[in-house]
């Protein structure tokens, strides 16, 4: 009896649910770099410096049309430090875990922090997120959705930073968008998440503007939010991700080619 209230206190306190996920860390060049660890790092002191912003669960965004989108729900608090890296390294999300049937595209943006200055920066208003990589539904793939892939290569995801990009901080917006239950209205599941990166060695390409977030994904949009995954599946209706196109600044997808 006691120890069923303590386990069930435990579990409002982490706020975990089963079968969701969160950034855990960032590989770059065999060095790993730790995410917010979701559940554990409200509970330390001091707070531990970490290279991407707070997540206060790993659950998705509540919702999608609020400023909890940029970042993913957690404040939007800039991170500690940042990731040094060269333009064109390639830079390996991992996840704690993607082990549930979320099927959807995985996505991810990078902006320019104004100023070059993560620390002061939100990214939350403006055209800033620039998209660099993007993976969603092949039918002749196995499996065909991008998420799915994510979790049968052990919830790992790669993305190369744009070659020539010029020297400077930056956000990686690194983000799964979960269908399963998104023909109900405001039922996409996004998981979005921010990386600080420092670009110390580049070339002299700026990059172009982007989209808002939030203020780009739409309720509505029935090629891409608002959308039955069945009939998806079934091929009665194509599929169009969210976000508009990848930049044509950006360097090939190194996860598997196909949309
Ligand atoms: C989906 O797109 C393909 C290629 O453009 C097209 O041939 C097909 O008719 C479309 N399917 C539906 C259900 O709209």
């Amino acid at each position: 009896m006691v120890k069923l209230s303590i386990s069930a206190l435990l579990l409002c306190a982490t706020h975990l649910v089963a079968g969701h996920g969160y950034l855990k860390s960032i590989v770059v060049n065999g060095q790993t770099y730790m995410a917010w660890q979701v559940g554990q790092d409200d509970y330390v002191t001091p707070t531990p410096e970490r290279y991407a912003r707070k997540l206060a669960d790993n659950g998705p965004v509540p919702d999608f049309t609020t400023k909890d989108i940029t970042c993913g729900r957690g404040g939007n608090i800039p991170a500690a430090r940042s990731i040094e890296l060269k333009a064109g390294d390639k830079v390996e999300f991992v996840w704690d875990q993607w082990n549930s049937a979320h099927s959807g595209p995985v996505f991810t943006y990078i902006a320019q922090c104004a100023n070059n200055d993560c620390k002061t920066f939100k990214g939350d208003t403006g055209n800033f997120w620039v998209k660099i990589d993007q993976l969603a539904y092949n039918p002749s793939a196995n499996p065909p959705w991008a998420s799915d892939f994510l979790r049968e290569r052990g919830a790992k995801w790669s993305v190369v930073v744009p070659t020539g990009l010029a020297p400077g901080e930056y956000l990686l917006r690194h983000e799964i968008l979960g269908l399963h239950v998104a023909g109900t209205r405001m039922g996409a599941q996004f998981y979005p998440s921010c990386t600080h990166i420092r670009v110390t060695q580049g070339g002299s390409t700026k990059l172009p503007s982007g989209i808002a977030l939030p203020g780009s994904y739409n309720p509505d949009d029935k090629d891409g939010i608002l959308v039955e995954l069945w009939r998806i599946d079934q091929g009665q209706v194509n599929y169009t991700a969210p976000g508009g196109p990848v930049w044509t600044g950006a360097a090939p997808n190194v996860n598997r080619p196909g949309p």
